[in-house]
């Protein structure tokens, strides 16, 4: 459920009128909501909450990646969540936005020297060490820093699952974790040489997954590696299951509610008494953010094919052009006008600067105000400045306020950034 919604015809972000918005803040804009952030914490916390004792001390760690807007950050730490860190940049939002560093967890699987040594000395909770070559450095620095951190080892189980190849990550081939017998290897040794302390295993296998059962396979993978790794007498007690679980971005798709997901880990994790981490991203940020867009104008072709070209573009939103993405596209005023399809697309020179082909849309004119809907996850944090239009700005909308968390740059600031090489500035 979000709080996005027409109030007499008026689209609105829990109490603010999206026209009132835009005309204060232009278009394009990214509009966040406080009520919805909170409720889908609450929904989640609520599920793995009724799993009782099963599921031990569970961390929320919010995975920074589908969202790294301070605010957004700081609305969900508040709240009691952690964060997932695949980057120093992260690690230091997380901190920045209030997330202490003990419910910090630092995974990722090209993390440089500099990145390790960071996370070292600002004590973040855990590391997730994704490879041999990893475990090698990281011992290596650690033994130099003199800290001894809490570590957990990234196992690929060999189940992807996901909306997309592109954000499927737990199959032999994906370059994430290390494969079941590798990684007890790894955990082994990683306690024998005692240079950092393995307290767990994680894993994450891909994203927008609608089907419990590869979850449910890869966290029976889990389960019975922390048998073996405990028959070795190795101590395991941490279990790390990643994020993944999809959200309903168009209607008709139906993914798992967290309670069954919550009720199928708190089966899996029976008997193991361990404390749990989970990472969910878009299930808690996808549908508590719209991207708001005008209509520039319409374009109507020879054979009848309208192009609804809006002033947002993929280098906003990159979902429909990198993975085809499905994003609702709501008329900011409702009026009940007659429908007609669409091809939607922005300004930017490239065909796939489509946002869809052929949507049923009532009937929009230039200047109209739209809205994407489910641009909460991997929206503004996937947003380039390509063909040098400036990053667009968010919003955080809480009752009847909200302030803008990012200006939109102006044209001075984005070219302030650059300088021209000495020998060519004359
Ligand atoms: N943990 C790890 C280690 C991850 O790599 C990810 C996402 C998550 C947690 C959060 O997954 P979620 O709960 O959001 O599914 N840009 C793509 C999604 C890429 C996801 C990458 N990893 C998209 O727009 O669909």
């Amino acid at each position: 459920m979000d709080h996005f919604r027409y109030i007499d015809g008026a689209l609105h972000a829990e109490g603010v009128p999206l026209v009132a918005l835009a005309d204060e803040v232009g278009t394009p804009a990214y509009v966040y909501s406080t009520a919805t952030l909170s409720r889908h914490y609450q929904v989640f916390r609520e599920a793995l909450q009724a799993q009782g004792p099963a599921l031990g001390r569970s961390l929320i760690a919010f995975a920074v990646k589908a969202n790294s807007n301070l605010s957004v950050l700081a609305t969900l730490g508040r709240l009691g969540a952690g964060a997932d860190t695949v980057s120093e940049g992260e690690i230091r939002r997380a901190l920045a936005a209030g997330i202490p560093a003990d419910r910090i967890i630092f995974s990722g699987v090209g993390k440089t020297d500099a990145e390790l040594a960071f996370a070292l000395e600002t004590g973040v909770r855990q590391i997730n060490v994704e490879s041999g070559p990893e475990l090698e450095r990281l011992e290596r620095i650690a033994e130099a820093v003199g800290i001894r951190p809490d570590i957990a080892i990234r196992v690929n189980p060999g189940v992807g699952a996901g909306g997309h190849a592109k954000i499927t990550t737990g199959g032999g081939g994906d370059k994430f974790g290390v494969p079941v017998e590798e990684a007890l290897s790894l955990y082994a040794r990683a306690a024998a040489n005692g240079r950092v302390r393995p307290v767990g295993l994680a894993c994450h296998i891909g994203s927008q997954i609608l089907d419990l059962a590869p979850l449910r396979d890869a966290f029976g993978v889990l389960a019975d590696m922390t048998r073996r790794l405990r028959a070795d007498v190795h101590s395991v007690r941490v279990l790390d299951l990643g994020g993944g679980l999809g959200v309903p971005y168009e209607p008709g798709l139906t993914p798992p509610d967290p309670a069954t997901y919550a009720a199928m880990v708190g089966k899996a994790m029976a008997g193991l008494d361990v404390d749990t981490v989970f990472e969910p991203g878009r299930l808690l940020v996808a549908n508590a953010g719209v991207l708001l867009a005008r209509v520039i104008h319409v374009n109507v072709r020879p054979d009848g094919r309208r192009f609804l070209v809006l002033d947002a573009a993929m280098n906003d939103l990159m979902r429909p052009a990198l993975y085809d993405a499905f994003h609702p596209l709501l008329p900011v005023t409702d009026e009940g006008r007659a429908e007609g399809l669409y091809d939607v697309v922005g300004p930017v020179c490239e065909t796939g600067d489509t946002f869809a082909r052929d949507r049923l849309l009532p009937e929009l004119r230039a200047g109209d105000l739209v809205a994407f809907k489910g641009a909460g996850a991997y929206g503004a944090a996937m947003a380039s400045e390509y063909n040098s239009r400036p990053l667009v700005p968010e919003v955080l909308v809480d009752g009847d306020r909200f302030a803008v968390v990012r200006p939109r740059p102006d044209y001075a600031a984005m070219l302030e950034r650059e300088t021209v090489a000495p020998w060519l500035a004359d």
